[in-house]
């Protein structure tokens, strides 16, 4: 027979009934995470299937925001700097660099098994003025400058980081789009205007060069959706991947960042098709931007619209990994951090915030996030 309770030993247990019950219904578990937030996060349900499933980090809340480094360290499997591997970030002058940040990121992802990916070496924003001006004097210094810069991040980073971004946004937006470009297919930038369309090429073999396993990946936006002018970014992405191939250029893998949009229209099979194409090509295709823009016009309550920001979800998860795509990243975790809400040029018109992300503002999950869960689970 069990001893009878003592009465000290029955308050104590009746305390902490009353306190589960009390922090599960309405503050949160023992160990301080809302019911909601329990339970295997997103990256080892990715894991458990195949799948790496990870998301773009800022190296300054890591280290301030003690939610939003559990938030990570619950969910993120593998990390990307979102500001911190750019190139005013890392080579502010010319010849001095600072790693800093970046090894901030790739440290506390060390020390807990999650790898980050490097993004973005050539782009034509995050560009320092003085690097600008330097394409600008011509050719043979243009080039001198991508490959010092290359070199230089590449040599560092070596055997910590198993892919880099090595081109970002080389397309030109269509007609049609949000931000057009009035000619050429590839996208008006300082290093396209000093070396033509073979800068592309060119920053592949240079990274190439400093490193024969490295995963090297080109990586664009306004792909995915159902629009004309994705369908002609599309083509123009898809001649320029296998123009490479064909030229023998050095690229393993076409990053999609999938910034999508619930008001524009999403086809599973235009999409599958699409990814599928570039596979054939021999490439690897990842997802390294996801999250969900509303427009005017959503519902006003958060309940409707964090369904549809799920349902789209849903159906974009069911059309990559149907096509094959193993590596899926959103572009941040948590709403309140999130460019969306951040940035202008993308933020919601009315000044509503957007909710294009796995976590709400407090860091729960939320409709994106079972979207995803399921479709990892289910694969
Ligand atoms: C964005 C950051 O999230 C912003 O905070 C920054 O001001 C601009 O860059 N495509 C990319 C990312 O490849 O690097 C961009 O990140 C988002 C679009």
């Amino acid at each position: 027979m069990p001893p009878a309770p003592t009465v000290a030993g029955w308050r104590a247990s009746r305390r902490l009934l009353l306190g589960a019950g009390f922090s599960a219904g309405v503050a949160g578990c023992a160990w301080g995470q809302p019911a909601q937030n329990q339970g295997p996060g997103l990256h080892q349900l990715a894991r458990e299937k195949g799948f790496t499933f990870g998301a773009a980090v800022q190296a300054g809340l890591l280290s301030t925001d003690a939610s939003y480094a559990a938030a990570y360290e619950r969910e993120a499997g593998i990390l990307v700097p979102e500001f911190e591997g750019k190139w005013s970030i890392l080579q502010p002058k010319e010849g001095e660099f600072d790693f800093s940040q970046f090894d901030a990121i790739l440290q506390w992802g060390l020390a807990r098994g999650r790898p980050t990916r490097g993004h973005a070496l050539v782009w034509h924003d995050a560009f320092p003025g003085w690097a600008n001006a330097a394409v600008g004097e011509g050719p043979a210094r243009a080039r001198a400058v991508m490959a010092a810069h290359i070199a230089r991040v590449l040599s560092t980073t070596r055997l910590r980081i198993r892919d880099w971004d090595v081109v970002n946004e080389p397309v030109a937006d269509p007609p049609g789009s949000d931000t057009p470009q009035a000619q050429g297919e590839l996208r008006d930038t300082p290093f396209l205007r000093a070396l033509g369309p073979s800068y592309i090429d060119t920053a592949f073999r240079l990274a190439r060069e400093q490193d024969a396993t490295l995963r090297l990946v080109l990586n664009e936006y306004g792909v995915e959706e159902d629009t004309p002018w994705a369908e002609e970014k599309r083509r123009r992405l898809l001649a320029l991947v296998r123009g490479m191939v064909r030229r023998r250029v050095p690229i393993d893998a076409v990053g999609l960042q999938a910034h999508l949009q619930i008001l524009r229209p999403f086809s599973i099979p235009v999409f599958a098709n699409f990814v599928s194409a570039l596979r054939a090509e021999g490439l690897s295709v990842l997802v390294t931007e996801l999250d969900i823009r509303e427009g005017e016009g959503v519902p006003d309550d958060y309940v409707a619209r964090d369904r549809l920001v799920g349902e789209r979800a849903s159906a974009f998860m069911e059309a990559a990994i149907g096509a094959g795509v193993k590596t899926f990243l959103t572009w941040g975790l948590v709403d309140r951090y999130s460019w969306l809400v951040n940035e202008a040029a993308v933020a919601r018109p009315d000044g509503k915030l957007h909710r294009g992300l796995p976590l709400d503002w407090e860091y729960n999950r939320k409709e994106m996030w079972r979207a995803m869960a399921r479709a990892f689970t289910a694969a």
